[in-house]
């Protein structure tokens, strides 16, 4: 149901937990029950079209929204998405990024691959660059690669190279390779150690970067891009 691109992966799991599926004409609530491309599968009553997959990456800019819908009519990553696409496929983002946060969004109709790579039990590498209130001390660098105190949990290791330091303006700009996905992780994790984010940009997201694509473009992933998020 995921991957005909009827909601998330969880979201798909609610309704057949809700009874709220059919497989050939019988209701399922069990979990995990195995079906064909030949079978029909209805979902309140609607038999469901088999929608084909689409791929995208996004250069994300800020003062968007990373969401399909906004209940205070902010601006969305899908506004920026041809509006004919909208209208065939049921898209969505995988993940998160910050209404300030510029940079690497994936975008699919995909449920099986979103929730692959957004599951908190697999660590997909994502790469941020990160501009930071003041000069960066060797001792801050340690701590945010060992690891932060975040809601009584550490982060995982994360990588972390030093692009510049502006002692003019008094800010640092940083690399930061974290393979978690924790709610403003980045924003905390820096926070947490006395160096507060100015300015924050998703360049790589499991391997898939920003390269070809101006702020607010979109493109279609490759085939071996879309075969690599699936072999992560
Ligand atoms: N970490 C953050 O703090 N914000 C994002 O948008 C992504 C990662």
């Amino acid at each position: 149901m995921a991957s005909c691109g009827v909601a998330s992966r969880r979201k798909c799991e609610e309704l057949i937990v809700a009874g709220r599926v059919k497989v050939n004409g019988n209701k399922v609530t069990e979990l995990g029950f195995k079906v064909s491309k030949r079978d029909d599968i209805e979902v309140d009553g609607k038999l469901l079209q088999k929608e084909e997959l689409v791929y995208l990456v996004m250069y994300k800019p800020t003062g968007y929204l990373t969401a399909v819908s906004d209940k205070l009519g902010r601006r969305l990553v899908m506004d920026l998405l041809p509006k004919e696409l909208l209208k065939t496929h049921r898209l969505f983002p995988v993940g998160r990024l910050d209404y300030d946060t510029s940079g690497v969004l994936l975008i699919t109709n995909d449920g099986e691959l979103s929730y692959r790579l957004t599951r908190s039990s697999k660590e997909i590498e994502k790469v941020y660059q990160v501009r930071v209130d003041g000069i960066l001390t060797q001792d801050a660098v340690n701590q945010l690669m060992r690891g932060v105190l975040l809601d009584g949990k550490m982060t995982k290791r994360a990588k972390v190279d030093i692009i510049s330091l502006d002692r003019k303006n008094n800010s640092s700009l940083i690399s930061l390779t974290i393979t978690e996905g924790r709610n403003r992780q980045v924003r905390r994790m820096c926070e947490a150690i006395g160096f507060p984010v100015k300015k924050l940009k998703r360049t790589s997201f499991g391997g898939v970067n920003l390269d070809g694509l101006a702020m607010g473009e979109t493109r279609v992933l490759k085939p071996h891009e879309i075969k690599v998020l699936y072999s992560l």
